[in-house]
């Protein structure tokens, strides 16, 4: 944790930079993201383009395994797909050993068409259809995740009509506050996820019963962007002890999915770290003898990633400067939709160098909440300026719209000192392509 770390204060972008190993700046070409500069990708591709760094990824996974691997437990990875699905991001992981965390029938298709095994998918989500978990059962995946009575019931059913068995671990609310934002907040009573912990002996010893299903243990996962150790302590207390109970109650319960959640500094704060979650792990699971499973998604990728933009004009109003960029709430929606914090650097050192002044960066969207920051310091940035919004690898490209019939932008993977388009930027008439006019309209 920066020792200097002011919660009201915002980092510099030279802080932002030094505490990012992915990007330095450079006084000539400006800041690289590893050894290119962001300026020739601009050149190359336009903007907005999403940026990545393969190294950045490879080096994360490395981090998260060996702190676990020190804890002595058997833990697997599932990298939770849904922070960024990109085939390319996906194969670099499994390349490190990771599988995957699928939370729908589309995921799961990515997940094998990026090549990982099916044993290796664990297949989560609070609402899968009938369809889906057939495909799940056709492919045979590792393990699917229950998350109600309902469910249960129905995948008994399908497992059943196929001729198969469904390993199952089922979903445990534990009712713990992540203390993270409301909207990615998933392990309190009231959340929509998981079997009520109080539920859950009852409904192991039903799914112990019922044919088609094969119990081999719980899953939880409270939250996301979670910023301290105390809520997983207490989930995983919580889910310990249940283990125990289910055991004197003569059931094997052979693992435990403890999902997601570890949280990164947007903004330089103090964060939690892969070893303080193992220690978390350790204290809660070490004398149960049991499989653990992790489905860290943002942990591994956000950091990862920015979102190379331009600004296409500034404005005064009111007071205020306006800075607006060709990037908008439809590509990057965290800051509109969880007032999420990222930050924003200049490409150009001279840019960077001059005196900051106050600013609200925001995209040409026709809404108030397409604001990337408010009043923000930042040098003055002309029109034609380049700027990188920071931490975008995870729930960036990901939740992208075409929102005001803004084509996709492009992506563009980098490692060392080369770098590829690994999705083109969307041509305008892919918008209506699938579209048709009626006759009766025409
Ligand atoms: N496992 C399950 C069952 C999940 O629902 C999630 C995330 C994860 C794992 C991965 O969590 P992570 O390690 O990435 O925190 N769009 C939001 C985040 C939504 C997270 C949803 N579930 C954002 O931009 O902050």
């Amino acid at each position: 944790m920066p020792a200097s770390f002011q919660p009201d204060a915002d980092p510099t972008g030279a802080e932002l930079i030094a505490a990012r190993p992915s990007i330095r700046m450079h006084a000539m070409d400006g800041l690289l993201i590893e050894d290119v500069p962001l300026n020739s990708i601009a050149d190359a591709v336009g903007t907005p383009s999403w940026v990545y760094s393969a190294t950045t990824m490879r080096a994360r996974a490395r981090n998260l395994r060996t702190a676990l691997a020190e804890t002595g437990l058997d833990i697997s990875l599932h990298y939770a797909m849904k922070a960024n699905d990109h085939l390319a991001i996906v194969r670099i992981l499994r390349a490190e050993g990771l599988g995957a965390d699928a939370v729908s029938g589309g995921e799961l298709d990515r997940g094998l068409a990026a090549g990982i095994a099916p044993a290796d998918i664990v297949y989560s989500g609070v609402g899968k259809s009938e369809l889906e978990l057939r495909r799940a059962l056709q492919v045979d995946v590792g393990q699917i995740n229950v998350e109600s009575a309902e469910e249960l019931e129905m995948l008994s059913g399908i497992a059943h009509d196929m001729g198969c068995t469904a390993r199952i671990a089922l979903r445990v609310n534990p009712d713990v506050d992540a203390e993270t934002h409301a909207k990615i907040s998933t392990g309190r009573a009231r959340d929509k996820f998981g079997i009520p912990w109080n539920d859950v002996p009852a409904l192991y010893a039903r799914a112990a019963a019922l044919p088609g299903v094969d119990p081999v243990g719980l899953a939880t996962h409270i939250g996301s962007q979670i910023m301290s150790l105390a809520p997983f302590r207490a989930a995983y207390a919580r889910i310990a002890r249940l283990v125990t109970e289910l055991r004197g109650a003569g059931h094997a319960v052979r693992s435990v999915d403890c999902g997601g959640g570890l949280g990164v500094a947007y903004r330089n704060e103090p964060a939690p770290t892969p070893t303080g979650l193992a220690g978390a792990l350790r204290a809660a699971f070490h004398n149960l003898d049991v499989q653990l499973l992790l489905e860290p998604g943002r942990w591994l990728v956000a950091p990862a990633g920015v979102l190379l933009c331009t600004v296409v004009l500034t404005k005064r109003s009111a007071g205020t400067r306006f800075v607006v960029l060709d990037a908008a709430m439809n590509d990057l929606v965290r800051p509109a939709m969880y007032d999420a914090w990222h930050g924003i650097v200049p490409v150009s050192a001279a840019d960077a160098a001059r005196p900051a002044e106050q600013a609200d960066i925001v995209g040409p969207v026709c809404e108030t909440g397409d604001t990337f920051a408010r009043g923000r310091a930042l040098p003055p940035l002309a029109r034609n300026a380049r700027v990188a919004i920071l931490d975008v690898g995870a729930y960036g490209s990901v939740m992208s719209s075409t929102y005001n019939a803004r084509p996709l932008a492009a992506e563009v993977m980098v490692d060392g000192e080369r770098w590829s388009v690994i999705r083109a930027r969307q041509s305008t008439e892919a918008l209506w392509q699938d579209e048709s006019v009626p006759d009766f309209i025409a």
